[in-house]
């Protein structure tokens, strides 16, 4: 059997464990769970003279690469951004390109996300998001719920204040029906009223295309996100970068608001 690429960069992250003191919760450890925002695709296509939805074209290539590639890393759940609640100010015809762009790639996945135990789900509005996206997206879901291996969650019509507002008239509204003490909301009662609820907050946070914002992505989440920018365009992303952000990831010294370890 061929060694999965994913081998490598675990030999790597061992070799570097058993210099470490404490290995259990040292800097070999993988993140858990790894958000994407995915940029670029327009620059990528410009750069070569051809239309913005070529680049899109293309970075469902790197969804499939780093998707997988995650997956055999034993990453526990990889989010991508997708598509924001602010991406509907684009031109009419690439909205409609890109979610002709996903519903397609979710037919398409269906062998690989089976084939690598995936699951799926999908965080963000459904309002707006027409029919046969939706429909595909389901269908993928529930094909895919029973798979215990990695969680892939895909952000599509994702905005994290619209979220964050939504959570916050949940409470307001349990709170005047009497279901709880409004006084006694905490963390993670908000929380739990996400989309996100049950999900790991993300470790590692990656932009591609340089852009040092964070573009409304769960903003609630990455409060102790370790972020790692690339200049990379999302099409040109592939399994080398990811395994340098998680490198760099398992470098870090993530103090959470405490003092080193070491
Ligand atoms: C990211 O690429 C994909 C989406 C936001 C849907 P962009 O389309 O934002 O690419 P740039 O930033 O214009 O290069
Ligand atoms: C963020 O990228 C949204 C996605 C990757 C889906 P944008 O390209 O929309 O972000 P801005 O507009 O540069 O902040
Ligand atoms: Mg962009």
């Amino acid at each position: 059997m061929a060694t999965p690429p994913a081998s490598h960069l675990r030999q790597h992250l061992k070799a570097q464990a058993t210099e470490t003191a404490d290995a259990a919760c040292g800097p070999s450890d993988l993140p858990r769970h790894i958000a994407i925002i995915m940029d670029g695709n327009g620059r990528w296509a410009q750069q070569r003279g051809l239309p913005r939805i070529e680049g899109h074209r293309q970075g469902v290539a790197s969804v499939r690469r780093i998707t997988e590639h995650c997956a055999r890393l034993g990453i526990g759940q990889l989010t991508l951004y997708c598509l924001s609640s602010e991406n509907w100010r684009r031109p009419e015809m690439e909205l409609q390109f890109l979610m002709h762009l996903l519903e397609q790639y979710m037919i398409e996945e269906r062998s690989l996300l089976l084939r690598e135990r995936i699951s799926v789900s999908m965080i963000g509005r459904r309002e707006g998001l027409p029919a046969a996206t939706l429909e595909a997206l389901d269908r993928t879901i529930e094909l895919c719920s029973a798979n215990d291996g990695m969680r892939l969650c895909l952000a599509v019509n994702y905005g994290a204040r619209a979220e964050i507002v939504s959570a916050a008239r949940e409470l307001a509204r349990d709170a005047r029906d009497g279901h709880i003490d409004a006084d006694a909301i905490d963390e993670a009662m908000l929380a739990a009223r996400l989309d996100t609820s049950g999900m790991p907050d993300p470790d590692l946070l990656i932009r591609t295309a340089g852009e040092m914002r964070v573009s409304n992505f769960l903003l609630w989440q990455i409060s102790y996100a370790e972020m790692w920018v690339t200049q990379s365009l999302w099409p040109d992303f592939d399994a080398a970068h990811l395994d340098a952000a998680i490198t760099s990831f398992a470098g870090r010294d993530r103090r959470f608001g405490g003092l080193s370890q070491s």
